[in-house]
């Protein structure tokens, strides 16, 4: 599952690029407005650092303002996804920029018959949201695992960006679903390399070798046996 960061915020993506895990970003209206800034300068730095796919969203809500938008938003960028919401007019609007090459991402997903209907358009990707299902006790995931069959069921190329993740175990799921793409807010990442052990852990082994090399003997071993040009 490749790893996209749901966030319109440099700094976070820049953080997260140094990781070396991240493949793409999703932002939307909400977290580029969050930003305060130009959106295309914005866009634009943000594919200066990441190398992948970036979805920009339209705002139009008819077929035509969404091509027009679109058209402006692909011009900007090769990496350049354009966000679609999952509307009658978002259909026929995925249905044209498919035919003319331009990578669409639909949007707002949150049912597989939605999501069969984006993949029949033409929709490069899907993005079902899991967490808005769950805050309506409805079972996001089990929308994720639906999609799934569908799309392997008829071998549709649309891939599953598995949205709205907001804990590490909905990034768990969405893996053993076998999600095309996960992504998720910049904190979400940071939880999914957090473990207590392996905290105490590195902990516990760099005591030990403190004392060890207090007693001097690392210092031997090390330097005569194997690591001669080491600083320990
Ligand atoms: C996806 O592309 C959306 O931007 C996002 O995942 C929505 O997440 P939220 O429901 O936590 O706002």
């Amino acid at each position: 599952m490749k790893i996209f960061l749901d966030t319109a915020n440099v700094d976070e993506i820049r953080e997260a690029v140094s990781w070396g895990v991240l493949y793409g970003i999703t932002t939307n209206p909400s977290l580029v407005s969050k930003e305060g800034r130009d959106f295309k300068s914005l866009l634009l730095e943000i594919c200066s650092l990441v190398k992948g796919p970036i979805s920009a969203e339209v705002v139009g809500t008819t077929k035509e303002e969404m091509l027009r938008e679109a058209h402006i938003l692909a011009a900007i960028h090769e990496q350049i996804v354009v966000k679609i919401p999952l509307i009658v007019e978002g259909l026929k609007a995925v249905k044209v920029l498919s035919s003319e090459g331009i990578r669409t991402n639909v949007t707002l997903c949150f049912s597989p018959t939605q999501a069969l209907l984006a993949a029949k358009a033409g929709a490069s990707y899907i993005s079902p949201f899991v967490g808005r299902l769950d805050d309506i006790s409805h079972e996001g995931m089990e929308t994720i695992r639906v999609i799934k069959t569908i799309y392997s069921q008829y071998g549709f190329t649309t891939e599953i960006l598995a949205a709205s993740l907001r804990h590490p175990l909905h990034v768990v799921e969405a893996a053993k679903i076998g999600a095309d793409i996960g992504t998720m807010p910049f904190k979400v990442l940071e939880q999914l390399i957090k473990h207590p052990l392996t905290d105490l852990g590195l902990e516990r082994f760099l005591k030990d070798w403190r004392v060890f090399k207090k007693e001097g003997i690392a210092q031997q071993t090390v330097t005569s046996a194997t690591l001669p040009h080491s600083h320990v």
